[in-house]
């Protein structure tokens, strides 16, 4: 049976091509570690690894190349922001869409006195800024937000937010999960303090890599969540002051790196807006197909935009004549068809979009998905939805 990949918001796959030979070369023939030894493949991948943040620095528009810092996730990099920033007394603003990798650090945070406002989106994900404004309070720290929700796909606003904040004096810190790699990030434009990516979805590097840019702003209300050796000022004890160093201690994941080093390369070769645009057209291709089932035949549900303006690459529905954890099992089982079933790790953008406690079956597109897969994942979903009646 023909296996398709449909959970692309989970992870990328297939990665970037040059990815896993870069992996596979550092494993195999250096392996040295970075900052530490003072011969020629020490420098090599000192080298190797400043390349790989001016990558990331021109792809989000960002100047300061010692400003990007690298972690295993953007799990990891929302914690060392959250936690790093705020104090008891604090006050940040949230949308209702996020995913965990912000409320479980908040969540954590509310037991040391930091409060949270949510702002409200609409029953498809877009947010209500207009109601932002009466939820600033004098102590509101920052604002952060998901830029694409996992759950449907809905963008939020990352420029119109970016002013925001910087009109309340406050830091903007985005999670771009679900669009780095895919959408354009201009962190100046959007006025982003600090930016949360991983590197394994839209980037399409390996998993155990991510990372953060932050300006010099926010990086000096930062306390560094982890600390130990960086090859830097061995003489003290005390964490360096400068950065990447400051939030880098420990042997960084090379591999990871220097996968995501040669998945950064792939992406500057190609086009991102034509990858973005495939990935649109299949989720119009997609939603459309949904669209021709009839309703009362199938009960399928779309879940959030009905369309494809100002959203990711991503699609949710419900089934109401088959359970829908059941459902994705069969489409796997019996058709070869990944998804991803359930709350998304995000019960918040579930409750938002009124799919919570349920959840739904998530369908999620990459570059290298084609039409032709959507048919057969179409016709699967048909015959799965109609099977119980
Ligand atoms: N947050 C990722 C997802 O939505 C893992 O599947």
């Amino acid at each position: 049976m023909q296996k398709i990949y449909l959970d692309q918001a989970s992870t990328s796959f297939p990665k970037a091509p040059p990815a896993a030979r870069a992996v596979y070369d550092y494993l195999s023939r250096s392996g040295v570690n970075v900052n530490r030894g003072g011969y020629a493949a020490a420098y090599s991948i000192e080298e190797q690894i400043y390349e790989t943040r001016e990558q990331l620095c021109r792809l989000f528009h960002f100047p300061k190349i010692q400003n990007v810092i690298f972690t295993s996730s953007v799990t990891m990099s929302l914690n060392m922001l959250l936690k790093g920033l705020l104090h008891p007394g604090d006050h940040v603003l949230v949308s209702s869409m996020e995913h965990n990798a912000v409320m479980r650090p908040l969540t954590q945070l509310k037991e040391t006195g930091v409060l949270f406002s949510r702002i409200p989106c609409a029953e498809d994900g877009s947010l209500l800024l207009e109601e932002a404004e009466g939820l600033v309070r004098s102590n509101t720290k920052a604002l952060v937000c998901l830029h694409a929700s996992n759950v449907c796909g809905t963008l939020l606003p990352a420029k119109e937010l970016g002013g925001f904040c910087k009109k309340h004096g406050i830091f903007f810190i985005l999670d771009a999960a679900q669009t780095a790699g895919v959408f354009p990030i201009d962190m100046e434009e959007m006025q982003i303090d600090g930016l949360a990516f991983t590197g394994h979805k839209g980037l399409r590097g390996p998993q155990g890599t991510g990372g953060f840019l932050v300006s010099d702003t926010l990086a000096q209300k930062l306390t560094p969540l982890i600390s130990g050796g960086t090859g830097s000022i061995s003489h003290t004890e005390d964490i360096p002051a400068f950065l990447p160093d400051r939030f880098e201690a420990g042997t960084p994941n090379l591999p990871g790196i220097l996968g995501l080093h040669a998945a950064l390369s792939y992406l500057e070769e190609h086009s991102m807006e034509e990858m973005r645009l495939h990935e649109l057209s299949l989720t119009q291709y997609f939603l459309e197909g949904i669209k021709e089932m009839d309703p009362e035949e199938s009960r399928i549900r779309i879940i959030g935009k009905k369309e494809v303006t100002d959203r990711a690459a991503v699609v949710s529905i419900q089934t109401a004549r088959i359970d829908m954890a059941e459902a994705a099992y069969a489409l796997d089982s019996q058709y070869g068809i990944m998804t991803r079933v359930g709350l998304h790790c995000a019960p918040a953008a579930h409750k938002t979009l009124g799919t919570y406690p349920a959840g739904t079956i998530r369908f999620s597109f990459g570059p290298e998905n084609t039409r032709e897969e959507l048919d057969i994942a179409l016709e699967a979903l048909r015959a799965v939805a109609l099977a119980q009646k």
